[in-house]
């Protein structure tokens, strides 16, 4: 079903519903999570910086009052502070209609989680993984729910070897492009094989992947940033300047992949324009390395080996 021209304007009244947006204090997170919170919503802010998640949920506040925006501390590149927030948000909250996997970072330069895992795929892919099993139960006593993955377009610069344990800890021939595209990839293959083990038994629970297209955050400033170098951040700046649509128009397929009517699982929402980079949301296909039933399933016992993860499916 086609989508054009849906806006934030065509989201219900979200009264009673609770959503997670990790990764909220900046860029599509944020404007997700507000957007969210002015319908109604519960939300929780899934930050690794409570600083800058009050922040962020003052800024909610102030702009739209009666929003009730929670932060909640989370660093999805620790398997610990995964299951604490888990722990607690469980305890917490009776109910979660969707959760939101958008946390995320670009073209680093190699760096590992506590947990040893190489960064890109540790934040991206696996902390989103462990985070996911943990609070699935949730999320089929709530149905209707969903899961939400934040890709990319540059899912389709990653490519996997053995795809086992050893591959996605990426020791070796490390380039920093290749490993975002993988981690982008795998969040497809995640959302995609989400989607047929909730098959049949949960109709009702939806695993939804989407992509921002290309939207100006702090996305880009991260990698130059770490490694020191000015003209890399200067180049990013004047691409966002140039060719960026907003974070808040950024958001919007998150949005329609976490709340439009008549979306299914499996689908991968992004924007609808010119090189899939800007515009309304639509229904895609991605790639078609991500929807291989045998590498989705390889990811899946590899992401159990390396986090511990067991899902209820
Ligand atoms: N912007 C684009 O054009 C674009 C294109 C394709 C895909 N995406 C995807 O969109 C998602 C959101 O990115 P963005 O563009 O909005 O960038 P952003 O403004 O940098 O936001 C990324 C968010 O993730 C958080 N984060 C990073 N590492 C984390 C960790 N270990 N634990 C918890 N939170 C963590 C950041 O927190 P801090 O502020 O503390 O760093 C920030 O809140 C990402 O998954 C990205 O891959 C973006």
């Amino acid at each position: 079903m086609a989508a054009r021209g849906w806006t934030e304007d065509d989201i219900a009244d979200l009264s009673g519903k609770t959503f997670i947006v990790t990764g909220a204090n900046s860029g599509i997170g944020f404007e997700a999570a507000r957007a969210l919170a002015e319908k109604g919503a519960a939300v929780v802010l899934a930050c690794r910086s409570v600083e800058k998640g009050e922040a962020a949920a003052d800024r909610i506040k102030m702009a739209h009052a009666g929003t009730k925006p929670e932060v909640r501390e989370l660093d999805v590149a620790s398997l610990a502070s995964v299951r604490a927030f888990a722990e607690r948000f469980l305890r917490e909250h009776a109910r979660l209609d969707a959760l939101v996997n958008n946390a995320g970072v670009m073209a680093i330069p190699r760096r590992e989680t506590v947990d040893g895992f190489e960064m890109q795929m540790g934040t991206n892919h696996l902390g989103h993984f462990a985070l996911t099993g943990l609070l699935l139960p949730r999320l089929i006593e709530s149905a209707p729910s969903r899961v939400v993955s934040v890709s990319s377009m540059m899912h389709t610069r990653g490519r996997f070897g053995a795809l086992d344990a050893r591959d996605l800890r990426l020791e070796s021939g490390y380039e920093k492009w290749l490993a975002y595209g993988r981690s982008k990839l795998a969040n497809l293959l995640f959302a995609y094989e989400l989607q047929r083990r909730l098959g049949v038994a949960h109709p009702t629970v939806l695993s939804v992947g989407c992509h921002p297209g290309y939207a100006a955050t702090n996305l880009q400033s991260v990698g130059p940033e770490m490694s020191g170098s000015a003209v890399g951040r200067a180049v990013m700046a004047a691409s966002n300047a140039l060719f960026a649509q907003s974070a808040r128009a950024g958001a919007l397929p998150t949005l329609y992949a976490a709340v439009a009517g008549g979306v299914r699982g499996g689908e991968f929402i992004g924007p609808g324009g010119p090189f899939k980079m800007w515009g309304a949301p639509v229904s895609q296909k991605s790639n078609r390395a991500s929807y291989d039933l045998e590498a989705a399933k390889k990811l899946w016992e590899a992401s159990e080996e390396l986090t511990g993860a067991r899902y209820a499916l």
